[in-house]
């Protein structure tokens, strides 16, 4: 940060937390891991603007990692959040919220024609994992190299997100063999790889698990055309696919990835958006495949806070009002200008970056263009090196990040043309600082 910018009260409360918190933070890329320096600390938001807890102000481009595609605190979310507050905070029973929520839902998303609703987007994995199993009667489940779908234990294996900064095996202590030993893990977008799998032990495969936008490793490119390969082949052998579309869900479309390949995955797993900034997940799919789910079935899954309904009325209001007619096109075209501009600016000051944009997801590679990674292996093993001067120019000119160069970039709907234009005015001093 620059002279000018308090840090007093933050390097205070960072003391303070390492003391009493792991790493003085409550999920791993809030550190700052490879940044030497300490976490910013924020007190408040509004839009797209937040606030640490020295006063200052930075453009927002985490926006809690996805969930707020209205922005932080938007004004009819707040106000809907706060009458629900007024009637109830739990209730661990039967409720009006949530059946409004997967009324709509299932309303508008073809392939969800029964939904479960958790509290993170980890949970909705777990459950979606233990119905394919249950559904199938079979074992294995399918992931691939660098997708990322949360801290299930059988899921920590090659994933990315806090793991892509983690080494070679990509895994956690504490996963013991057992608990991965049923996981196969296939390198992202070979098809001849998916092939043989399914030709060896199709039968045994309970289920496949795709990011089918890959944004936890950098945004990475699948072809529709492996996707939809995937798709014949879990069908032919009778085992499920499944969508994460945690981040993707209501973000790059209103019925996500599923409706721009237009392939119909057999369950999908939601989390962020559909809670609007509050906590939840969810997963959904084939009615006859949900209806194992307790106490429908034999699949037992259930939670405490499940359904709650702040985060119910949240969500959808903010899905509401982000699906209102010419929302998502408006959102995307500004993403992608955004990431033109971005180009431009680059180059003008000799700053070698390469800006990666798929819908209002944006990645920021520090590197050549052309040696952009499509693949984990691809990824330099220096990138958090790279990315660091990158981070810290940015933040110094009032810019937050996600604090780690295998995260995307979030726009949301508060990212006017205006604050987008403050925004460049940034990026290019920052640029301009770095470049050659
Ligand atoms: C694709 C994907 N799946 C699952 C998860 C886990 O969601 P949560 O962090 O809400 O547990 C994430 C989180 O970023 C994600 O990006």
């Amino acid at each position: 940060m620059s002279k000018t910018i308090s840090t007093t009260k933050n390097a205070d409360l960072f003391e303070r937390s390492k003391k009493v918190t792991p790493g003085g933070v409550h999920s791993p890329v809030r550190s700052f891991k490879g940044l030497d320096r300490p976490p910013v600390f924020f007190a408040s938001a509004q839009g797209a603007t937040i606030t640490d807890v020295d006063g200052n102000k930075y453009i927002d481009f985490c926006q809690s990692f996805g969930p707020l595609i209205l922005g932080h605190r938007d004004s009819d979310v707040e106000m809907e959040v706060l009458r629900a507050v007024g009637d109830v905070w739990s209730l661990g029973a039967a409720d009006p919220y949530s059946l409004e929520l997967a009324e709509w839902i299932v309303e508008k998303i073809p392939a969800v024609e029964s939904v479960r609703f958790v509290t993170s987007g980890t949970e909705a994995v777990m459950s979606a994992l233990r119905l394919a199993r249950g559904f199938t009667g079979r074992q294995k489940i399918v992931k691939f190299d660098g997708c990322y779908h949360g801290h299930v234990d059988s899921m920590l294996v090659k994933a990315g997100s806090g793991l892509a900064q983690e080494g070679a095996a990509s895994s956690s202590a504490g996963v013991i063999g057992n608990q991965v030993a049923d996981t196969i893990v296939l390198p992202l977008g070979d098809l001849d790889a998916l092939k043989n799998l399914f030709q060896n032990c199709g039968s045994e495969i309970a289920g496949v698990i795709i990011e089918p936008l890959p944004a936890n490793f950098g945004l990475l490119p699948l072809q529709k055309s492996f996707l939809e390969a995937l798709r014949a082949l879990t069908d032919e052998h009778g085992a499920l696919l499944i969508f994460d579309e945690v981040i993707s869900g209501f973000r790059v479309a209103l019925g996500g990835m599923a409706q721009v390949l237009n392939i119909v995955p057999d369950l999908i797993t939601y989390g962020k958006i559909i809670g609007g900034g509050f906590p939840v997940g969810a997963f959904g799919g084939r009615r006859q495949i949900m209806e194992q789910i307790a106490p429908a079935g034999p699949v037992y899954q259930a939670g405490t806070l499940s359904a709650n309904p702040i985060s119910m009325r949240a969500g959808l209001t903010t899905l509401k009002k982000a699906s209102a007619p010419g929302k998502y096109e408006q959102l995307n075209d500004r993403a992608k200008n955004f990431a033109d501009e971005l180009r431009t600016l680059a180059k003008r000051a000799s700053f070698e970056i390469s800006v990666v944009q798929n819908s209002s997801l944006l990645w920021l590679f520090p590197g050549e263009e052309k040696n952009t990674p499509s693949v984990p292996e691809q990824f330099p093993a220096d990138l958090d090196k790279r990315f660091k001067p990158l981070f810290l120019a940015l933040l110094e000119q009032g810019i937050y990040l996600a604090p780690s160069g295998y995260e995307v970039m979030f726009l949301s709907h508060a990212h006017t043309d205006n604050i987008l234009e403050q925004a460049l005015g940034k990026f290019d001093r920052a640029f301009r600082k770095l470049g050659g």
